[in-house]
């Protein structure tokens, strides 16, 4: 069977190397990157550390308008499915690159799966809760990480066949914890120790581009005792400059370029709390045994809310600082996700599909 996978962005490189290993025993597979994400610590990293083999193809799309992004993208990967004549095409999670794929697939000869399908956020808003939402009503295959993801897409009678696979974050992180501890020297080079910072990521669109929401969350964060370190996304760093808010965060907050996976498998693992608004790193927070504080009003993961491991505070500086100070989860941890199988799983559906 040969497969052909669209990646474009970070966290579809970290999913698609946990798939990629298992797929590739039994399957041809070939991966095309659209060229979302470029910057070295955004892309090549991870092909680096994770042993993904080189992208057969990148399009080089890079950042523009949603409209003009897509639109490009679109049309180079038509071209590329029509020349590789795949029987599916596999795309990961919600963002342009995953809809652009699924706008080709889905209007030609090939299977769409989807990994990472049935999360809502319930917030269309979001331009991902959008990208997800179409692109699940387009595939075949629709492969949900959660129990609460397959009642979503039954919910919305979705036409393609779904099935509960668990989570391929989950496997991702089980593979990179260890390597992480054994090759990563993060703590050192930051002078930070085990158990005693807090680690931040903020990119998402509705906090970054707020000045306001951005200068809360960032003020709040520089208020915490801890040292906080934040591995500061391109987007982040643009608006921190253009909202003038870049000197005062540098000086009082541990700013980094963005992390390579396992300096961020480790920053995350030894972390005392975290603080994002990014939807992988609750869930790695959450694996790693990690306390998360989501910047966010509403989040896609909810079982880590429910759980007590997960506190959502939105771009409010006084709950975000609170729920800081206040994080205390519970002893008891459910396990909602799968079992760390999940690339499994997908392969051996994909050749039953
Ligand atoms: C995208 C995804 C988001 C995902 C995130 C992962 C969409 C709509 N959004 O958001 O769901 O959580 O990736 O990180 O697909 N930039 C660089 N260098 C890069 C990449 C981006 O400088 O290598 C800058 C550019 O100024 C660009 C901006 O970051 O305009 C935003 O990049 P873009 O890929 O459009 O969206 P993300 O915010 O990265
Ligand atoms: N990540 C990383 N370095 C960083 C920040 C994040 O390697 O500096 C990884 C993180 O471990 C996770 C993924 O990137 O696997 C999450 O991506 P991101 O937060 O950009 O996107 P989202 O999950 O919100 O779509």
């Amino acid at each position: 069977m040969k497969v052909l996978t669209v990646v474009g962005a970070r966290p579809q490189f970290v999913k698609a190397a946990a798939v990629s290993r298992e797929l590739r025993r039994s399957h041809e597979e070939v991966l095309v990157h659209t060229g979302q994400h470029y910057d070295e610590e955004m892309s090549d990293v991870f092909f680096d550390e994770l042993g993904i083999p080189e992208p057969d193809d990148n399009l080089g799309v890079g950042s523009d308008s949603h409209g003009a992004q897509t639109a490009e993208m679109i049309v180079g990967l038509e071209e590329r499915i029509e020349a590789e004549d795949p029987d599916a095409v596999l795309v990961y999670g919600d963002t342009n690159s995953t809809l652009a794929a699924a706008v080709a697939a889905s209007k030609m000869d090939t299977d769409l799966a989807h990994v990472e399908a049935g999360l809502r956020s319930y917030n269309r808003e979001m331009p991902e809760e959008v990208n997800r939402v179409l692109t699940d009503h387009a595939a075949d295959l629709l492969f949900a990480p959660s129990r609460r993801a397959v009642e979503n897409l039954r919910e919305e009678s979705v036409p393609g066949a779904v099935h509960d696979t668990g989570d391929v974050m989950y496997d991702a992180v089980l593979w990179a914890r260890d390597r992480a501890e054994e090759h990563s020297t993060v703590l050192e080079d930051l002078g930070v120790e085990a158990g005693e910072y807090v680690l931040a990521t903020v990119h998402r669109a509705g906090n970054t581009d707020d000045p306001a929401k951005l200068a809360a969350i960032l003020d709040a964060l520089a208020e915490d005792p801890r040292e906080v370190v934040l591995p500061a996304h391109p987007r982040t760093v643009n608006r921190m400059r253009e909202y003038e808010l870049y000197e005062d965060a540098r000086e009082r907050l541990t700013l980094t370029d963005p992390a390579g996976y396992l300096d961020f498998v480790r920053l995350q693992d030894c972390a005392d709390a975290v603080a994002t608004d990014s939807g992988g790193v609750q869930k790695e927070a959450f694996f790693l045994d990690t306390p998360c504080v989501t910047m966010r009003e509403e989040t896609e993961w909810r079982e880590t809310v429910e759980a007590g491991w997960n506190a959502l505070v939105g771009a409010d500086e006084e709950r975000i600082r609170r729920a800081l100070a206040n994080a205390d989860p519970p002893t008891e941890k459910p396990r909602p996700y799968g079992d760390g199988d999940a690339a499994a799983r997908i392969t051996a559906l994909l050749d039953d599909a």
